[in-house]
């Protein structure tokens, strides 16, 4: 590795691209073995393709390997995937599945300090040093947000305040009391708290906070613009998602801010044709795929993500970075930073036998935040019987499923059949989201 590595940058930051690609390959091989040995469903499809860990002579045979996706996950709940024995595993995280069942992750003990390493990787890379006061705003729970963005401060030697998500007034109240110079939270609550400060006559741009490290959901620059002003101080893109290990997965630079350095010594990336799955240059738009490096007690290869990017050369740091996330190749929908797939809400909505399958979700901004209502329908034949009494009893039902199950907050609305929007074709139309506009 290089000798003049900047204080404070992992070595590897700065290493040529040489250096990285070797200890890649290194790597790689060794996560495609301790797969195809630990995980019977990666020997399965290994086999069934017809590779092997030995295949893998240079870094481009990884096209080779058959792709992951959230399936695979399923099929295995909860912990087929694990590649060690429980005894190895010190922590399980969780989040949304295609179904009601979750998709569940673990870690090691290793794993762990790798993540809380590429943490405080990630905040030293956003500007945030071991002075600093972090408020950790991000939930704390099965959501990786919370623990994730911990432990990561933590490990950097900053002072970590755990407020968690919730309590606009109470953070307010902290920002104001305990003067964190970092807030880690999703860009739209950012917002909140900027509305919250102001309805207390409090001028965002005098308070203490320097960095704001925001994720968990698509934002755009334009929205950077504005926290930046409203705030006073930096606001940087931070990604990252469970299967792969939670936020630090890649983080922007303050320096450039011009997308998100990929933390390649521990995540290998491609980005592929959503459709056909085949390889595409850097540069180009498509599914972001990652193959984890050094991961224990999950190991994950060419897990597709969903998430719809493009792979640039390093700027800041030698690894390579990616654009800021423009959408998903699937129906995930992000609702206040929940993840939430319709199939889910309809599953809540199958189980009352008087309402159709038909159903419309509605998504709309309320200031900052994300708003959705719920539209479902009861059978013409089951009117007169369930009465409009029934229906109101029927909307707080799913509401609180939804909310219990899910993990949002909505307003359901029932309706009569034939209500909700259905297409020429007579297809529901299952999601209207009006957020952008
Ligand atoms: O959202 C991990 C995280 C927590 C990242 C805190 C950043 C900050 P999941 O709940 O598994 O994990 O959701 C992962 O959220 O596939 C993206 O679709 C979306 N996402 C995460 N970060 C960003 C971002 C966490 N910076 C899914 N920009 C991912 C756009 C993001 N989308």
């Amino acid at each position: 590795m290089t000798d003049n590595t900047p204080v404070g940058l992992h070595p590897i930051e700065t290493a040529s691209r040489d250096e990285i690609s070797t200890l890649q390959l290194q790597r790689l091989q060794w996560s495609l073995s301790h797969a195809y040995r630990n995980v019977a469903q990666y020997r399965k499809k290994f086999d069934e393709a017809g590779v092997h860990p030995n295949d893998l002579k240079q870094l481009s045979d990884l096209a080779k390997f058959p792709l992951t996706d959230k399936r695979d996950l399923r099929d295995n709940y909860p912990y087929g995937m694990f590649a060690v024995p429980m005894d190895e595993v010190v922590r399980i995280h969780a989040s949304s599945g295609t179904t009601g069942k979750p998709t569940v992750v673990g870690y090691t003990q290793k794993d762990i300090d790798m993540w809380s390493d590429l943490m405080a990787r990630s905040i030293h890379a956003a500007g945030g040093r071991r002075d600093d006061i972090v408020l950790v705003s991000y939930g704390y729970g099965l959501f990786t947000g919370g623990l994730g963005a911990h432990y990561g401060a933590e490990r950097l030697g900053a002072a970590v305040i755990p407020i968690g998500g919730g309590q606009t007034e109470k953070q307010v109240q902290l920002i104001l009391d305990f003067e964190p110079t970092i807030i880690m939270v999703t860009p739209s609550y950012m917002l909140v708290i900027a509305e919250e400060m102001a309805r207390q006559g409090v001028d965002p741009r005098t308070c203490s906070l320097k960095l704001g490290m925001h994720g968990a959901e698509p934002w755009t620059n334009a929205m950077r613009a504005e926290i930046e002003t409203v705030f006073d101080c930096d606001a940087v893109d931070l990604y990252g998602l469970s299967e792969v290990l939670g936020p630090g997965v890649a983080c922007e630079c303050v320096e450039t801010k011009d997308g998100l350095t990929i933390w390649e010594d521990h995540f290998y990336p491609e980005v592929i044709d959503p459709i056909s799955g085949a390889p595409l240059p850097d540069g180009d738009l498509g599914e972001l795929v990652f193959t984890s490096l050094s991961k224990q007690a999950m190991p994950m290869v060419r897990y597709r993500t969903r998430d719809l990017t493009r792979l640039l050369p390093g700027t800041a740091r030698s690894m390579r970075r990616m654009a800021k996330v423009t959408g998903r190749s699937d129906d995930m929908l992000i609702i206040r930073g929940v993840n939430v797939f319709p199939s889910q809400i309809e599953e809540l909505i199958l189980k009352h036998p008087e309402l159709t399958p038909v159903y419309q979700l509605h998504l709309a901004k309320d200031g900052p935040m994300d708003k959705l209502d719920v539209y479902a329908e009861v059978r013409t034949e089951l009117l007169d019987k369930v009465g409009r009494l029934g229906m109101e009893n029927l909307g707080k039902t799913l509401k609180h499923n939804i909310k219990s199950y899910v993990g949002v907050s909505c307003d359901v609305h029932v309706v009569e059949e034939g209500k909700v929007e259905r297409t020429l074709i007579g297809k529901a139309k299952r999601v209207v989201d009006n957020r952008q506009k």
